[in-house]
């Protein structure tokens, strides 16, 4: 357990087995993690941190967001995309390893009665799948990839949220070739759109909901060091003060925060 005296929540290191580590693109995969008591507690807006080795190095964990978790089965899971060393070594470790996860880390997403649009580009999927899995009504996923090599990544989605609206940019499979030409315009009051993705997604869901801005959303990852509120390693200023991302705020208004600022 760790504890420190910054107003930080708590967080907890278990020692996880690994049900599946499954690579579902060229770089990107799918791990899941056995572990019946977060299953059932975790929330839309929670990450984790996973170790990818049982030493000291590399010395620092890397946050993924929970993408899914089912409460049945006793299981959560990751989906990841290989940028550097920590995620190389994610990749070699095999189902029935064990790895250090620290957990939950972010605020959980907030509740709200507004219909909600979920946009996610590429693996910024991942962080609004577990939002859609909370309110399956009223509540619609657009996700973007790039397409050929992709269908494994587009159908691990569709196996859990059927009604998941995907898009391709070669247009090779989906509902076509950009989410832009379907993401319902202008957002009426009682409706919300969140999203997560690379900077340029942000700016194009932006430009998209120029005229609202207070009902658009971004989900925003910072790097971290060390997950529960500790080294101000995660700190993004908004118009509001300055926010820790693993602590304080996981998702926040467009117009009250500077995506750049990342
Ligand atoms: C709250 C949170 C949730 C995240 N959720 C996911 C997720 O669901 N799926 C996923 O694939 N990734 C996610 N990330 C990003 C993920 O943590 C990094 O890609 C990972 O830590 C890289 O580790 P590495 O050792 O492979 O790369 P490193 O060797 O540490 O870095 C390689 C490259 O990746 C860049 N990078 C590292 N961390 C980040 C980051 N946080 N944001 C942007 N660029 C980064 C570095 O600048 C560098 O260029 C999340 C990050 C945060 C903070
Ligand atoms: S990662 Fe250390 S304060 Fe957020």
């Amino acid at each position: 357990m760790t504890n420190c005296d910054c107003n930080a929540q708590e967080v907890n290191d278990y020692l996880l087995p690994v049900v599946k580590n499954k690579k579902l693109a060229g770089r990107l995969f799918w791990m899941t993690f056995e572990a019946p008591g977060l299953a059932r507690s975790v929330r839309a807006g929670h990450s984790v941190m996973i170790f990818p080795d049982m030493g000291t190095d590399p010395l620092l964990g890397r946050p993924f967001a929970v993408a899914d978790a089912d409460a049945e089965r006793g299981e959560f899971s990751v989906c990841y995309v290989l940028v550097g060393r920590g995620t190389e070594m994610l990749s070699l470790v095999p189902a029935g390893a064990k790895l250090r996860v620290r957990g939950f880390l972010g605020k959980p997403c907030p509740d709200t009665g507004d219909e909600l649009i979920l946009a996610g580009g590429g693996v910024g999927a991942a962080a609004l799948m577990m939002k859609k899995r909370e309110r399956r009504e009223r509540c619609s996923l657009y996700i973007g990839m790039p397409g050929r090599g992709y269908e494994g990544y587009a159908e691990e989605i569709l196996s859990i949220h059927p009604d998941a609206k995907i898009f391709a940019d070669d247009g090779s499979f989906g509902e076509g070739d950009s989410m832009f030409k379907a993401l319902p315009r202008p957002l009426a009051d009682g409706m919300q759109a969140w999203c997560c993705g690379p900077v340029g997604f942000l700016e194009a869901m932006r430009r998209h909901y120029e005229d609202t801005p207070q009902r658009l959303y971004y989900l925003l990852d910072k790097r971290m060091a060390c997950g529960y509120g500790g080294c101000m390693g995660c700190v993004i200023e908004t118009a509001n003060g300055l926010k820790r991302v693993c602590v304080d705020q996981t998702i926040f208004r467009a117009d009250e925060v500077n995506i750049h600022d990342n």
